[in-house]
């Protein structure tokens, strides 16, 4: 079994486990999409202190930036780029364990060691990707997207 310790002591499931109940609380009685993401985003990045964390919504045929905590990001992705116009493409959730070993990965930051890509569905269709990079080399495990996709939908359902 995966145990991540956490600087307070708990591990990533542990976080996980309290965290995904506090965001559907975050969201509750606030309709405005952008304002509900942004705050989902915040305590992704508040809770685990990734170094980016973000969200890409579909337009037309691109992906384009929405609300995120880090440095600066490219705006647009085409489907089937990077990892997370693969993620849309293939339509599954991707973990990279190395950006550098990952063709066509979109480096935003150098900082950026290794990465994860969760789609999040609408009625059956993508209508966004949630994006988290790590400083740390192989950072994201399958407690991370177990958790992610959980996170996804909440995402998906205040869109
Ligand atoms: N690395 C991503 C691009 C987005 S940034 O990481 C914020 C990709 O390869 O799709």
């Amino acid at each position: 079994m995966e145990v991540t310790i956490t600087k307070d002591g708990t591990t990533k499931r542990e976080r996980y486990h309290s965290l995904i109940p506090q965001l559907s609380a975050l969201v509750k009685g606030e309709s405005d999409p952008i304002a509900n993401v942004a705050n989902i985003i915040a305590a992704l990045k508040q809770s685990f202190g990734f170094f980016w964390v973000g969200i890409y919504f579909v337009k037309e045929d691109e992906l384009v930036l929405g609300p995120f905590q880090g440095t600066v990001a490219c705006t647009r992705i085409k489907k089937g780029s990077g990892v997370c116009g693969t993620a849309w493409e293939k339509e599954e959730s991707i973990i990279v364990p190395d950006v550098d070993l990952f063709p066509g990965h979109i480096a935003c930051s150098h900082f950026s060691r290794s990465e994860i890509v969760v789609p999040c569905y609408k009625n059956g269709k993508i209508v966004a990707v949630l994006d988290i990079d790590s400083i740390k080399l192989d950072d994201f495990s399958f407690t991370d997207k177990e958790y992610l996709e959980k996170t996804a939908e909440i995402i998906a359902s205040v869109l």
